[in-house]
């Protein structure tokens, strides 16, 4: 893991204000581990309100965009738009987008191709349901995920996978540290397979799923687990600790 820089991305969801985002900008003081690249996803409303007041060594991404530049797509915003508020980064496939919003694989990967080509940096989400684990699907699952958006992945370099089990969404329920460091280094395998090498060794793939201030350090130990994607606790002044949880 030597290559790869540890990474906490917080996703806010669909929370906050302007109130309680002066708040987190105040506690994103830290101070933060320079080891760690650090990002915050807001909601869309708020890109640019976060990115003037969040300090300069905080990322600052959307948490969706669409697969176009611009035109008659009412609701949407591009990668295009997000850059011009000075945010570089983007979430996409989130576990909600997949799952309440109904995104398949094939639309995802479009979207993911278009942030790459729009030149943003992106953290595409895959990870598996219950039954999907439960009924031992799990590989089967996010390989199939890692399948869908391989051809319009154009820069790895600019790509950090977030594995995300549905099933630990907010729920309380973390993957062990053993169960997510197996399926991170399955993944790293599929990149070596189905990538190369370098690739495989260089991209960094962050577990999501109830992380907290208890168990960041646990999972930060694990040689395949580069980082997080963090989403209650990265509302609250505790999120430095996880940033941290690897020194
Ligand atoms: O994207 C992060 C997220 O889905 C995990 O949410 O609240 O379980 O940390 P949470």
């Amino acid at each position: 893991s030597g290559q790869r820089k540890f990474f906490v991305g917080g996703n806010w969801k669909m929370n906050g204000d302007k109130a309680s985002i002066d708040g987190i900008v105040s506690f994103m003081k830290g101070p933060l581990s320079p080891n760690t690249e650090v990002v915050v996803g807001c909601p869309q409303c708020y890109l640019m309100y976060t990115r003037q007041n969040m300090p300069d060594n905080v990322g600052v991404a959307a948490q969706n965009c669409y697969k176009s530049a611009k035109g008659a797509f009412t609701g949407e915003i591009s990668p295009g738009m997000i850059k011009d508020l000075g945010c570089e980064w983007v979430i996409l496939g989130h576990s909600e987008r997949r799952h309440v919003f109904n995104e398949p694989d094939q639309l995802i990967s479009e979207k993911v191709g278009h942030a790459l080509e729009s030149g943003m940096k992106v953290i595409p989400c895959i990870g598996e349901k219950l039954d999907e684990r439960e009924g031992n699907r799990t590989e089967e699952v996010v390989f199939a995920q890692m399948k869908a958006l391989l051809p319009n992945i154009s820069d790895w370099s600019r790509v950090v996978i977030a594995y995300e089990p549905v099933w630990a969404i907010g729920t309380g329920k973390t993957a062990t540290p053993d169960q997510a460091q197996e399926v991170h280094a399955k993944l790293r395998q599929w990149l070596r397979k189905n990538v190369n090498d370098q690739v495989a060794d260089s991209t960094r793939i962050i577990y999501g799923g109830s992380v907290s201030p208890s168990n960041c350090e646990e999972l930060a130990k694990k040689g395949d687990i580069d980082g997080f994607l963090v989403g209650g606790a990265s509302l609250k002044p505790d999120f430095v600790k996880i940033i941290n949880a690897r020194g």
